[in-house]
């Protein structure tokens, strides 16, 4: 959470942060501030609560001038979403301004102590202990790089910071402590930039460095020296070519970038499917996965981990792997993980997925997997992110950026990955044959066609929103694969229109929310012509013989469903395995034209963010 982004250059650094920040508001929106040393060598801030037009307006008002400078967005931990707790903080001599992503676990003994010194404190922030403990660094140190290492040695918890100081205004000095979220220093020419994420700099470069826990970077305009926590310099960091390009993080003709990247599914499939498979084999190759034969055939299990709509993609990939790898897989939230004392060896392959790669809780599970000597492997979308460097092996969304706050086509990625990992899996443990590996792929080849037809029903799926807009609650039912669809579904509803929504295995429903069924609680009921079709018949008539109304997901040519139903939503046919990609289109635009209509912040939903960098 928080973004923070720098600049130090021959250009004005006011428009280059504000832009970049722009591309960060999705990790915070509670409040926006930023830092410049003007040509008079003071620091000029500007800051406001809420959202980064407010700062623009600011700045507008009151213009910085200068070439070397900072911003922040902020996803409040310590202290409301004022102004006074906006980012950056300064110290008491105004020569030194602080921006942090993290928490500082030990902030209040640091604030005593500090205050017990003399120093006062003009926020409720974490952060602003950090700038006075760097201030009263300098004053025992030689040099800023120093005040901020000793500073960085003082706190507990994670944190990424970044220090700007008239003291010495030619640098950027940035340090990581923990897993705070990424900090990337893109190279550009004769010109520097650091961010919390790859869009915030992309526009004008593609060249970056990724600075690892207990790591600091000194950046000048003409280049980075690395340091590591104890003072020690660190060989020059690898540089990555980014292969984004800035026009695709760009919203384009959409209203929004959720809607946007619903749209994109098509070629954002055709983007992870590109390279890894033989469609007139079906053979499976994942050249980064670094898992050959030998260490496929010793594994017993596969525990997967991950938060949010990447668990639910998760809960797929559990059918998937034991279906067609016929391993046994857990799934389990990142969260959770590390708090059950789990079983595991050299046996088992740990596989994150996380779309951005820096998901705290996701990390710190792989962080236990590592204790254990078990094999880690990460489903990852962000290039270059935190997951991909500390897992074993990486898979790859490929599915270009993603900035809506809710997950729409990572969802998608993530589970085609997965399937081919199960795949790759089966067919490395020679349980997978022939011909069910080319039927699969001749279905993965139809896939992206499907997902456009799906699409197709975007304004049947606007006239329904608007039908069903302004009930309070929702039930989403789904059984076998399709309970991860459920669960996806109800989540996407909920965290952009506030509308309460619970995803539900349907075989559940009556033992217990069934009581919650009447004309005022509609079901969005996941009936395709599968293994268990037969089944949610059953239960779409438990909700109807309850006044209860049923919107149900349906195969074209269903007519006993249709018959039962109030609204249909027709999907085409695919085999089960892949029927969940297809299934989430519709309930990804139903929710989304759902939020429109109640006139939500579709991309930026209140109190989420789009990294969650803290536990
Ligand atoms: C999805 O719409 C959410 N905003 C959220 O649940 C997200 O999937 C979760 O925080 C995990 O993120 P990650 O995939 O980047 O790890």
């Amino acid at each position: 959470m928080c973004g923070i982004v720098g600049y130090v250059g021959p250009r004005a650094a006011t428009p280059i942060i504000l832009e970049g920040l722009q591309q960060l508001e999705y990790r915070g929106y509670d409040s926006a501030g930023l830092a410049v040393i003007e040509v008079n060598g003071n620091i000029a801030v500007r800051r406001d609560a809420g959202k980064l037009g407010n700062l623009r307006e600011r700045v507008a008002e009151a213009p910085l001038k200068g070439t070397i400078g900072m911003g922040h967005t902020r996803w409040a931990t310590h202290g409301p979403p004022t102004a006074y707790n906006a980012h950056p903080h300064r110290d008491h001599s105004g020569q030194i301004v602080v921006v942090q992503n993290g928490i500082v676990e030990n902030f209040l003994a640091l604030r005593n102590e500090l205050i017990g010194q003399g120093y006062e404190f003009s926020s409720d922030t974490d952060t602003e202990v950090i700038v006075q403990l760097v201030s009263r660094e300098f004053d025992r140190a030689e040099d800023m790089t120093e005040a901020v290492r000793r500073a960085m040695n003082l706190l507990h918890g994670p944190s990424a910071v970044v220090v700007l100081s008239t003291h010495e205004p030619d640098k950027l000095i940035v340090a990581r402590l923990g897993n705070a979220g990424g900090v990337v220093v893109g190279h550009g020419q004769g010109e520097m930039f650091v961010a919390s994420d790859i869009p915030a700099i992309l526009e004008h470069t593609r060249t970056m460095s990724f600075l690892e826990n207990r790591e600091m970077a000194v950046i000048r305009q003409g280049g980075v020296e690395y340091f590591d926590l104890k003072g020690r310099p660190i060989p020059p960091k690898e540089l990555h070519a980014i292969p984004w390009d800035p026009i695709s993080a760009a919203r384009g003709q959409y209203r929004h970038f959720m809607q946007k990247e619903i749209f994109e599914q098509p070629n954002s499939l055709t983007d992870t499917l590109r390279g890894r498979i033989d469609f007139a084999t079906g053979q499976v190759a994942l050249s980064d996965l670094n898992l050959d034969q030998a260490a496929v055939m010793s594994l017993d299990k596969v525990v997967i981990v991950a938060c949010g709509t990447s668990y639910y993609s998760g809960l797929v990939g559990k059918y998937l792997i034991e279906n067609l790898a016929r391993l046994p897989v857990e799934v389990d939230y990142g969260s959770e993980y590390r708090y059950r004392n789990p079983i595991l060896d050299e046996r088992t392959l740990v596989l994150a997925i996380t779309q951005s790669g820096e998901t705290v809780d996701t990390l710190a599970a792989l962080e236990e997997a590592r204790k254990y000597n078990a094999r880690t492997a990460a489903i990852v979308n962000a290039v270059g992110s935190q997951a991909a460097r500390v897992s074993d092996g990486v898979i790859y969304m490929q599915a270009g950026p993603e900035i809506g706050v809710a997950s729409t086509k990572a969802y998608t990625s993530s589970i085609t990955d997965q399937l081919l990992l199960a795949m790759y899996l089966g067919q490395q443990r020679g349980v997978l044959d022939a011909e069910t590996s080319l039927a699969l792929a001749t279905e993965l080849a139809l896939l992206p066609e499907k997902v456009g037809e799906a699409l197709a029903q975007d304004e049947h799926l606007q006239e329904l929103a608007q039908k069903y807009a302004n009930y309070h609650n929702f039930l989403y039912l789904g059984r076998g694969i399709h309970y991860a669809t459920a669960r996806e579904g109800a989540l996407k509803l909920k965290e952009i229109s506030y509308i309460h929504a619970e995803g539900y295995p349907a075989g559940e429903m009556k033992h217990g929310p069934i009581a919650l069924i009447d004309e005022n609680m509609p079901t969005v009921a996941v009936a395709l012509r599968d293994r268990l079709y037969d089944k949610m018949i059953s239960q779409v008539e438990q909700v109807k013989a309850r006044n209860g109304k049923v919107i149900a997901l349906v195969n074209p040519g269903d007519e006993v469903v249709a018959a039962k139903a109030d609204d249909l939503i027709v999907i085409p046919q695919a085999v089960e395995w892949l029927a969940p990609i297809i299934a989430v289109i519709p309930l990804q635009l139903l929710a989304y034209h759902i939020a429109v209509w109640r006139g939500s912040d579709v991309d930026q939903p209140r109190n989420l963010a789009k990294s969650v960098t803290v536990e």
